[in-house]
C-alpha cells in the first residue's frame, strides 16, 4: 500500500512510545488542576461538562465501531489500523472522561458520568446504523461511515474547540490538541484504505457513496445543532469573562470578540465541509 505502514511495530514506535509520551509530558506541565475561573463561574463549568460529554460520547461510539471493525477486517492492512484505531479510541474516551468526572467533582456531581441531554436523536440514528452495519460485517461501509462521515466531518471542529478552551482550560485545550492529531490519521489513513478496498469496484462503490451522502446529510443536521449551540454559548460565556476572552481566537488571527457569532457559525460550517470533501475525494467515492 502505497506511502502507508499499517504495522503494529510501527504504530508503537511513532504513536504510543513518541507522539503519546511528548504529550503526556505536556500535560503534567500545565497541571490538570481545574482552573478557578471554571469552578467559580456556573455557566462557564456548566459549557465545560456539556462539551466534554460531547466529546465521551463521541469517543465510546468511535471506540465501540472501530472495535467492531477489526472482527470483518478483509486484509492485514485494515485490520492492524482498526486494531490502532481502536486503542487511540480506547485513550481518547479515556482522557475525556477523566477530565469530565474532574469537572463534575468541581460542580459537586461526582461520578454522575455524561449529560445525556448532549445525545440528540439525529446523532442516536447515526450511531444506530453504523453499528448495524458494523454488525453486519460490512467493513468497507462500516468504515466509510466512521471515519468519512463521523471522524471526518467532527475532526475540523477539534481545532476549533483547542482554540476556544485555550485561555480558560489549557490543560483540556492539550487534549484535544493530542486526540486531533491521532483523528487526523484516522480520517488520512480511512480515506486510503477505502480507496484501496473498492478499486475497480464499480457497484460497490456507488453504494458506498449513496451511504455516505445519506449518512452525511443526517450528519450536518447533528453539526448544525452542536455548532450552534456551542458557538452561542462560548460567545455568551466569553462576553461574561471579557479579560480572560479579551485575545481568544475563533480561527486564526480571528478574535471572538472581533467576529459575530453568526460569522463563526458559517466559517465553522465552511471547513466542515471542505474538509469531509477533501477526504470523500481521496478516498475516490466523490
Ligand atoms: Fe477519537
Ligand atoms: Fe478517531
Amino acid at each position: 500500500m502505497d506511502n502507508l505502514d499499517t504495522t503494529i511495530s510501527h504504530w508503537v514506535g511513532k504513536v504510543p512510545n513518541q507522539q503519546w509520551i511528548k504529550e503526556d509530558d505536556n500535560l503534567e506541565s500545565i497541571g490538570s488542576t481545574l482552573p478557578d475561573t471554571i469552578a467559580d463561574s456556573r455557566p462557564l463549568s456548566e459549557v465545560h461538562s456539556l462539551d466534554l460529554s460531547l466529546f465521551v460520547v463521541f469517543e465510546e461510539a468511535a471506540l465501540r465501531v472501530s472495535g467492531a471493525l477489526t472482527r470483518s477486517a478483509p486484509t492485514l492492512d485494515t485490520m492492524n489500523f482498526s486494531a490502532q484505531q481502536t486503542l487511540d479510541e480506547a485513550r481518547h474516551h479515556e482522557i475525556f472522561l477523566r477530565r469530565l468526572e474532574e469537572s463534575r467533582s468541581y460542580q459537586g456531581k461526582a461520578g454522575t458520568g455524561i449529560n445525556e441531554a448532549i445525545l440528540i436523536p439525529p446523532l442516536r440514528n447515526f450511531l444506530d446504523r453504523c453499528y448495524e452495519i458494523v454488525d453486519r460485517g460490512e467493513f468497507v461501509e462500516g468504515l466509510s461511515l466512521m471515519n468519512l462521515v463521523f471522524e471526518g466531518m467532527a475532526y475540523p471542529l477539534y481545532a476549533y474547540e483547542q482554540r476556544y478552551w485555550e485561555p480558560v482550560d489549557p490543560y483540556l485545550s492539550s487534549l484535544v490538541r493530542s486526540a486531533f492529531a491521532d483523528e487526523a490519521r484516522h480520517v488520512t489513513y480511512g480515506a486510503q484504505l477505502v480507496s484501496e478496498l473498492l478499486k475497480g469496484d464499480t457497484k460497490r462503490k456507488a453504494r458506498v457513496n449513496k451511504l455516505c451522502k445519506d449518512a452525511s446529510q443526517l450528519m450536518d443536521e447533528v453539526f448544525s445543532y452542536y455548532v450552534r449551540k456551542f458557538v452561542k454559548l462560548f460567545d455568551a460565556v466569553a462576553r461574561q469573562h471579557k479579560g480572560l476572552f479579551a485575545d481568544a481566537e475563533f480561527a486564526p488571527g480571528r478574535k471572538i470578540f472581533d467576529t459575530p457569532y453568526e460569522e463563526q457559525i458559517k466559517t465553522i460550517h465552511a471547513s466542515i465541509e471542505k474538509q469531509h470533501n477533501q477526504l470523500i475525494t481521496r478516498a475516490g467515492i466523490a
